[in-house]
């Protein structure tokens, strides 16, 4: 295997020792900085300069092989939520990802390719783009002899300044699984307020997310492509006591709005087939 610092670019991608000895890639461009983890091919930050952090990280997360980091931005592959006897939202987010490529655009954005190995059946990549906004690309190819279905999710954590201060907008009229509640409903609300636990899987939805923060005087815009499904997810007192890596007190500060294509927005692939799903995160000021 090639060394990794060989994918060095001096003043703007270096590989570091993250917390917990794994291994990190810190990038820096003229908007922002950033970092992701090869463990999970998980970004635990991007900022951009005189902003406050756009991604949530729990003070309290694990940082061990074997074990998924609390916050950022996990990659859910090929399953997500919990599944008997296997690990929880699939074994990407676990497994150490190969960095394979970098590169420094001709527009001073910054790329960088991960690819999951051991992946049977089919091939995983993943790009990064860090620039003004931050750009998430997850393309899985068919590699195997059948047809292949599989979830996929960016479980992004956002930093807020408070729940109570948010609010989310794009999801009217939209059908959604509310896993709090065990019922199936369609979002009324124009822009959906937080006041406890939440966790909605909302079904057939391209549509591009809006968090409206007042409190950092900053919106936060998720658009995305050949992503069908949105997950909300705060888990408000009672579930964050009972996650071990999770503060107790930590729930006021994110909210989890995540793209992805789950239950019954799964990717179906023949044989030779392709999807890529993309992300791009990006904020702006609010107008006072
Ligand atoms: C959300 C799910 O996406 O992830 C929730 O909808 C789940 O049900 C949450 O609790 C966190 O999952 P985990 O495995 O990271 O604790």
């Amino acid at each position: 295997m090639s060394d990794p610092t060989d994918l060095e670019i001096p003043g703007h991608v270096t590989l570091a020792q993250g917390e917990g000895g794994l291994p990190k890639v810190v990038v820096e461009t003229a908007w922002s900085n950033a970092e992701i983890y090869l463990h999970g091919a998980h970004v635990t930050g991007f900022q951009k300069k005189g902003e406050p952090p756009l991604l949530f990280m729990s003070a309290a997360s694990e940082f061990a092989p074997g074990k998924p980091i609390r916050g950022g931005i996990p990659v859910i592959f090929p399953w997500f939520g919990a599944r008997e006897g296997s690990p929880a939202h699939g074994s990407a987010r676990i497994t150490a990802w190969e960095l394979k490529e970098t590169a420094l655009l001709p527009n001073g954005a910054v790329e960088l390719r991960f690819s999951l190995p051991g992946a049977e059946g089919c091939h995983v990549e993943f790009l990064v783009t860090v620039a003004e906004s931050l750009t998430l690309e997850l393309a899985v190819e068919n590699t195997g002899d059948r047809d292949s279905a599989f979830e996929t999710c960016l479980h992004t954590y956002f930093q807020i300044s408070g729940i109570d201060a948010v609010s989310i907008t794009g999801l009217a009229g939209t059908r959604y699984q509310d896993k709090v509640a065990g019922t199936t409903e369609t979002e009324t609300a124009a822009a959906i307020r937080i006041s406890g636990e939440v966790d909605r899987v909302y079904f057939d939805t391209t549509a591009t997310t809006e968090i409206e923060d007042p409190g950092y005087g900053r919106k936060i815009r998720i658009a995305k492509s050949s992503s069908n499904s949105t997950v909300v997810w705060n888990p408000w007192i009672a579930k964050s006591k009972r996650m071990p890596d999770f503060g107790d007190d930590e729930y006021p500060q994110m909210v989890c709005v995540e793209s992805g294509n789950v239950a019954q927005n799964q990717t179906t692939l023949p044989p030779g087939g392709h999807a890529v799903m993309k992300v791009e995160i990006s904020s702006m000021r609010l107008l006072s």
